[in-house]
């Protein structure tokens, strides 16, 4: 068996058969190896002789290297090189050609590039040791003499400054063009709403460290286990900056503990621990340490303006939605913030506006919903504000504003149930019973209350090739250099291929997470299931008609003149639909054909002719109870109701983490997280888990999900969309409504911290 698949556990899915269907709720393939601790993650692969590689990262934000103090460090034992940009190898400037399919792109930052200095915690030196302690103590040793900079960190001081983003990564858009006249519909309207939003820097904060395993092989060759949510995007990474052949460096990632956004770009321990392999012609190892997590991409912190205008019975005439964003001084870091606000609610008047503005921090990165996690966020609220100043009940005035076409590209939706996610949540919340005044529940001595919120994502399909592979026994081997950052990958793409081909389960394996597999996009933007999910179902549906004419040529076929379309596979065997009588098993076709196995091969390229003809989109209705000690200022957020219309469910398991999991981050948004930066040092300060609180267990209370039937065959040959991202949307949302619900107080800047609720 493949290296790359041993110690995968069969999956029991339904025992007896193991027969699945799909949609069915099935436990994740790689759970046992992950809880015993046999999945091995990027630091954790053994390898002999390996050096270790640790970071030093500057302690000013501004400025350049005027030079370094070494000896000490290089006089500790065991110590091999303490690599500078004065003596790294030689790399390529990445900015043409950093350009992946769906990685964010620019100018990505260049570690130990040159001597200057952009930002706070920036690595300006790579210390290389035959032990890992060695390497931590030596760089504790490193001396690095500045020059300093003025340096200018402060987004709420710097708003007059922002400008639209100027180079564009893939995939981004920019606002529309204004539809109607918001000003003037909003002056002439009888209930405005005028808010100002404000949300901080959020971290990633993945339970795995960002790490690079690097394996220099006698020929050259480097394999490398990295943590990256796309081992083509770090192969072609590493090939482009070093110059190296793409054959000469394979990138693996069988195992990846969350990365939520973070893994979309490789990270850089990566170019540092190949670079110190290559310098030292040696196998190098380089782990951040959980400090080190908070010296790169993070949320962006963004000031929001929204003005909503309204007729007094509910309908929406004027919507503007103004966001001034974070960006590094080296690229425009860009996302989605406002552009919802046109396409959630129809409104004849619509202004939206985009702005970043550079500082000297590090680029932003997409983090879970990127754009719509806070853009979306000050929508709601502010949709919430308008509900109470017309006095129409929240959900009311969401549906009476409900869009049935895109309102500023009037285009269709492929899919759009999201009125089936308010109406399923509601009714499982007890909406009805919700009383409208604020502060007119209570509960001992916490004031109690209710508040719901949409929540909206992109429904994106890349490209991607699959193969599959029956062997003469029976197994099926489906592969794709797909990855599988915690969201179940594994077991959702297998379930896939056992449903295709009906076979059990346990007869299925699919291999990701290795370079050379079939072409795969980085897992992002919750397109894996729609993207590599059709790919090997189109993989195994040409092996299935492959099986199909294999089967009807036989003498006395009892397929004899069907079509593919008359016939099923059940059980690992092909029949006639509903005629057991007529099965012929899977194996015996691959025996009389003297076959060890056979493969199929699938490229799956999305319809975008179609698709451009349709807004495509996930929806969400998110439901909350919070009980709030007034005394305090203290929330606990008891009840969420999470409905989701995401089109097709293909593992309803996996797919109910991934909603529960955003929901707990939508609290912890709402709640919790926030990195805050000393301006004085233009530094985060409160870079580890004891000070960046990420909810835990006593945080999270009742959560319930919901999917709503929805079948969508523009997005994917699957009717799935994808769960991962649409999750988090809405959450902080709900929640600040509730808030106010419960004590009459709005809360415009997250996260809703004691002292801003008392
Ligand atoms: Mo997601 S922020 O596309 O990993």
């Amino acid at each position: 068996m493949n290296a790359l698949v041993s110690g995968l556990n069969a999956p029991v899915a339904d025992p007896g058969t193991g027969r699945v269907e799909r949609g069915s709720a099935v436990p994740r393939i790689d759970g046992r190896d992950k809880v015993a601790g046999r999945a091995r993650y990027a630091a954790e692969h053994p390898v002999d002789g390996m050096l270790f590689g640790v970071v030093v990262n500057s302690t000013i934000a501004r400025g350049r290297i005027a030079g370094f103090d070494l000896a000490a460090a290089l006089e500790v034992p065991g110590v091999v090189e303490v690599i500078t940009h004065e003596h790294r190898p030689k790399m390529r400037s990445l900015g043409a050609f950093y350009k992946d399919m769906t990685a964010p792109w620019g100018s990505p930052f260049r570690p130990l590039y040159d001597d200057e200095i952009q930002y706070n915690g920036q690595p300006v030196a790579l210390v290389v040791a035959e032990t890992f302690e060695a390497a931590r103590y030596a760089a504790s040793l490193v001396g690095v003499r500045y020059e300093e900079a003025a340096h200018d960190t402060n987004l709420m001081t710097n708003l007059d400054r922002g400008h639209p983003p100027k180079r564009l990564k893939a995939g981004y858009s920019p606002p529309p063009d204004e539809k109607g006249d918001a000003a003037a519909a909003f002056e002439a309207a009888p209930v405005r709403i005028d808010a100002e939003y404000y949300s901080g820097v959020e971290h990633h904060n993945p339970m795995e460290l960002f790490a690079s395993t690097v394996i220099h092989g006698d020929d050259g060759h480097l394999t490398i286990y990295d943590k990256t949510q796309g081992s083509q995007n770090s192969r072609w990474y590493v090939s482009h900056v070093f110059g190296l052949a793409k054959d000469k460096v394979t990138v693996r990632n069988p195992y990846v503990g969350g990365a939520f956004g973070s893994g979309l770009r490789p990270q850089y321990q990566l170019p540092l621990a190949v670079m110190a392999s290559l310098m030292l012609k040696r196998s190098v190892r380089v782990v951040m340490t959980r400090q080190q997590m908070f010296t790169f991409g993070h949320r962006p912190e963004t000031w929001q303006r929204v003005r909503l205008a309204a007729e007094r019975d509910g309908t929406l005439v004027s919507i503007r939605h103004e966001a001034v964003a974070e960006t590094s001084r080296f690229e425009d870091y860009c996302e989605v913030v406002v552009n919802w606000s046109g396409q959630l609610y129809a409104c004849d008047n619509v202004k939206l506006d985009y702005r970043v503005v550079p500082l000297d921090q590090y680029s932003p990165l997409d983090m879970r919903a990127p754009g719509a996690a806070h853009g979306m966020h000050a929508l709601e609220v502010a949709m919430d504000e308008l509900s109470y100043e017309l006095g129409i009940d929240p959900l009311e005035l969401r549906l009476k504003n409900y869009a049935e076409r895109d309102p500023m590209k009037d285009l269709p939706f492929s899919s759009k149930e999201l009125r089936a996610c308010y109406a399923q949540g509601a009714e499982r919340f007890g909406w009805s019973k919700r009383p409208p005044a604020p502060r007119s529940m209570r509960h001992g001595s916490e004031l109690v209350g209710w508040g719901m919120a949409t929540g909206t994502w992109d429904a994106m399909q890349m490209f991607a090739r699959a193969s599959a592979v029956l062997h003469a026994d029976g197994r099926l081997v489906v592969s794709s250099a797909a990855t599988d950052i915690g969201t179940g990958t594994y077991t959702t793409m297998a379930m896939i291929a056992a449903t295709a081909l009906g076979l059990p389960l346990e007869k299925v394996t699919f291999q990701l997470g290795d370079s050379t597999l079939p072409v795969a996009p980085i897992e992002g933007g919750s397109s894996h299931v729609a993207t590599v999910g059709s790919a090997v179902e189109g993989a195994c549906e040409k092996l299935g008609r492959r099986l199909f004419k294999l089967a009807r040529g036989r003498d006395g076929s009892p397929l004899a003149g069907a079509d593919f379309e008359d016939v099923e596979f059940v059980d690992g065997s092909i029949r006639r639909r509903g005629d057991a009588a007529s099965a012929i098993a899977l194996t015996a076709l691959l025996e009389e054909a003297g076959e060890a196995c056979i493969e199929e091969k699938y490229l799956l390229l999305p319809k975008i002719l179609k698709q451009k003809k349709f807004v495509r989109a996930t929806h969400s209705a998110v439901f909350c109870e919070v009980r709030v000690d007034e005394a305090f200022g203290t929330v606990r957020v008891t009840r969420v109701v999470s409905a989701v219309a995401a089109g097709r469910i293909i593992n309803a398991q996996t797919a109910r983490s991934q909603v529960s999991g955003a929901v707990v981050w939508g609290i912890g948004q709402a709640l919790h997280e926030e990195t805050h930066a000393d301006h004085r040092f233009g530094r985060f300060m409160n870079h580890n888990i004891a000070e960046y609180h990420v909810s835990v267990n006593a945080d999270i209370h009742d959560i319930d999900v919901i999917f709503v039937d929805e079948d969508d065959r523009i997005v994917s040959r699957l009717g799935a969309k994808g769960v991962g991202e649409i999750g988090i949307v809405g959450v902080a949302a709900a929640v600040c409504n509730a808030i106010y619900h419960a004590t009459g107080r709005r809360v415009r800047s997250t996260p809703m911290t004691p002292e801003k609720v008392m």
